[in-house]
């Protein structure tokens, strides 16, 4: 074996010295130790994208040993004290840490970035289990894999927004890898149902939260009861700022529920509707806390269901009618702004409920009423104008067609 290796050895040595990466011994040497293995047991396939190799790092600056010993195997790996070998799992927030949470290092390569994963990290589930010698808890390179590192943004990466939920699901996923935990595995079967998931991994609108939006890139931690308002809060930020403020997440907290989810779910979360608010039947959210009947809570869901139903209602009609005078050739364009303002506002009304305050629901629902009310007598104005031009016409039509019986029964009599 040892001859076998000094002779790959004095091989590198002859291959020809070519960029900065190639004039390195772990590079040449490994590229040649690959040929003779498996497929998926070659580690150099993709080394040549990986960000690290890109900005003229190498092999020994997270392995360790001499880059320069291109004939000596042992003098490039075993003999130096600080090779490494194959890192082992528990080792590596160490040795990307040496480098990522070093900001003077960093800055050399990049004037703004992050030098707080490794810090965030272990303040993870996944970094405690680590610290407890747990070997089935996510490591750097579980989610960013090793020789191919990849940017963030590069849409390859395993941590780009659309691959992020199939990179946790590799273990999320996996009944084996999560046995004995007891937590649910189908996050990510719940997920690619849900309005994000489909938004993200149908549409590709990666304004829809992936899995680290809600749990963190590097910190991904059971959340806290109290901040879940804060993580939808980062993109729902109106439905937040008035939830928050209500007295229903005052009592909410008091009993120990979960703000949002408890509603709306968590990983499946479907588009909800008014239908939510319907006291007495089965779609009732409010019902998991209240009676379907008679509380205050069924009475103020009614009544906010009132609001939003007579709003959709009257833009609704008034959409129809705009839409009649068009086809019949009236002129609308200024109706529309009325309409624009109508569904502005009944958008605002279902964000609106979040304040559990019908006060607040009805003065929101104000200025769409208001604008509803133009569309829709406007559209009436516009089908009776159409109307009396009709007739109009009809009746000069009538008189013309007189006009000419008269004048032919002249020119006969003639
Ligand atoms: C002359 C050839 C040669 C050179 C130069 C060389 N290696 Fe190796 N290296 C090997 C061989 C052969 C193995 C054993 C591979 C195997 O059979 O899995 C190995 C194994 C390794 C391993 C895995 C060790 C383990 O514990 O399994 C690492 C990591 C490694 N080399 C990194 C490096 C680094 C970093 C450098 C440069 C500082 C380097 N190598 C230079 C030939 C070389
Ligand atoms: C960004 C840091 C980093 C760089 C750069 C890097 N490695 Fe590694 N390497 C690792 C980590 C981490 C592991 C352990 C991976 C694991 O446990 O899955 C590893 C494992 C290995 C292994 C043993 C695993 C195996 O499949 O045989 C070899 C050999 C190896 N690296 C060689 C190299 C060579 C050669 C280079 C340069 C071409 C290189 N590494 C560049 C981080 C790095
Ligand atoms: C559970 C998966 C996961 C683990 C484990 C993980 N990362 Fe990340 N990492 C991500 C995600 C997701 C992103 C960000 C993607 C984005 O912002 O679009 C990221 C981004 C990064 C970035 C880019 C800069 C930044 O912070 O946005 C670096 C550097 C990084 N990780 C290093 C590490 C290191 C070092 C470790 C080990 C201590 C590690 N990561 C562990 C998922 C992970
Ligand atoms: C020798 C220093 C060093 C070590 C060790 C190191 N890195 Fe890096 N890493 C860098 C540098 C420098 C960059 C390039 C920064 C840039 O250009 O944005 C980088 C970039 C990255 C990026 C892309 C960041 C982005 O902006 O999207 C990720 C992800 C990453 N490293 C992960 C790792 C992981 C995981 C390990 C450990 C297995 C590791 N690094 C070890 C220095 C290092
Ligand atoms: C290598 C496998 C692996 C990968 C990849 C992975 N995880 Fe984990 N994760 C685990 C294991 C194992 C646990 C420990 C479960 C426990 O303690 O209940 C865990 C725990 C968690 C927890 C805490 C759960 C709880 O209630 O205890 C969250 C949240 C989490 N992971 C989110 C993520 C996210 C988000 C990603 C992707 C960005 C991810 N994980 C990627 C293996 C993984
Ligand atoms: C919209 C935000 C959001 C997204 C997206 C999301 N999660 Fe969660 N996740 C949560 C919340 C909130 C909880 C806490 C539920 C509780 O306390 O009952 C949670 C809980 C968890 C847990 C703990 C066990 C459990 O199921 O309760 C794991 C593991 C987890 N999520 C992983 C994932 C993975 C993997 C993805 C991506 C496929 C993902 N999450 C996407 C918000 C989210
Ligand atoms: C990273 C940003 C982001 C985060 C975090 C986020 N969402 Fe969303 N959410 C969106 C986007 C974008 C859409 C629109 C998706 C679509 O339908 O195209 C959406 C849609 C929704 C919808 C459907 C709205 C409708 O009118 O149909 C609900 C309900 C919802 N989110 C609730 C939540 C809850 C609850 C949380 C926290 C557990 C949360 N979201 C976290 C971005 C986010
Ligand atoms: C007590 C139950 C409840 C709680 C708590 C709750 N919601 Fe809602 N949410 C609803 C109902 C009911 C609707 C449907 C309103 C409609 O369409 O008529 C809704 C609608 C929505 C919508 C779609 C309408 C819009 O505003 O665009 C989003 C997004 C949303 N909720 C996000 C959130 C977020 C974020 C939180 C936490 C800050 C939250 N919800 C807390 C009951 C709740
Ligand atoms: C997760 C449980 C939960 C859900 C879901 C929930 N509530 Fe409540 N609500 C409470 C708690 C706890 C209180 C305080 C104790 C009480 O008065 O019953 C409360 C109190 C109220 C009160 C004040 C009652 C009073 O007697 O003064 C109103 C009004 C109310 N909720 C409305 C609603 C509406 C409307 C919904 C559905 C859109 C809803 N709640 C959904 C838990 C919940």
């Amino acid at each position: 074996m040892k001859t076998r290796i000094v002779l790959l050895g004095i091989f590198c040595l002859s291959l020809g010295y070519g960029d900065v990466v190639r004039k390195d011994a772990c590079y040449t040497c490994h590229q040649v130790v690959d040929e003779d293995r498996d497929d998926d047991a070659k580690i150099m396939t993709h080394i040549d994208q990986d960000i690290h190799l890109q900005v003229g790092l190498s092999c020994a600056d997270c392995h360790g040993g001499d880059p320069t010993a291109f004939d000596d195997p042992d003098a490039a790996m075993w003999d130096n004290d600080d090779f490494l070998g194959a890192i082992e799992r528990g080792d590596q927030p160490e040795v990307c840490g040496k480098c990522h949470s070093d900001p003077q290092f960093m800055r050399q390569y990049t004037a703004s970035v992050r030098t707080d994963e490794v810090q965030q990290y272990w303040t993870s589930q996944h970094g405690k289990l680590l610290q407890q010698g747990d070997e089935h808890v996510a490591v750097c390179t579980s989610c960013h894999g090793v020789h191919g590192i990849l940017k963030k943004d590069d849409p390859r990466s395993p941590v780009y927004a659309t691959h992020v939920p199939e990179t946790c699901n590799r273990c999320h996923g996996d009944a084996d890898t999560m046995a004995g935990y007891g937590i649910p595995t189908d996050q990510y079967q719940q997920y690619k149902t849900s309005v994000h998931g489909k938004a993200l991994l149908e549409n590709n609108d990666i304004g829809a939260p992936a899995c680290n939006d809600c749990h963190g890139n590097h910190g991904a931690m059971p959340p806290n009861v109290v901040t879940i308002a804060d993580i939808c809060g980062t993109c729902h930020v109106n439905n937040r700022q008035l939830f928050v403020s209500s007295h229903l997440n005052y009592d909410m907290l008091n009993v120990g529920a979960k703000q949002c989810i408890e509603c709306h779910g968590n990983h499946g979360i479907q588009p909800p509707s008014e239908e939510l608010l319907h006291a007495g039947t089965k779609t009732f959210v409010c019902q998991s806390c209240h009676d379907l009947h008679g509380e205050k809570a069924a009475v103020l869901a009614t009544q906010m269901d009132s609001v939003i139903d007579s709003l959709k209602r009257n833009y609704d009609q008034a959409r129809a009618l705009i839409s009649t005078a068009e086809q019949k050739g009236m002129e609308v364009s200024d109706l529309y702004e009325f309409l624009d303002e109508a569904h502005r506002s009944l958008m605002q009304t279902r964000t609106s409920i979040h304040s559990f305050n019908i006060q607040t629901v009805r003065e929101t629902a104000g200025p769409g009423m208001k604008a509803s009310t133009n569309a829709l007598e406007g559209a009436r104005r516009s089908l009776q104008e159409y109307d009396r031009r009709r007739w109009s016409l009809f009746f000069m039509t009538l008189a013309a067609s007189f006009l000419v019986v008269i004048l032919i029964l002249k020119i006969r009599n003639m």
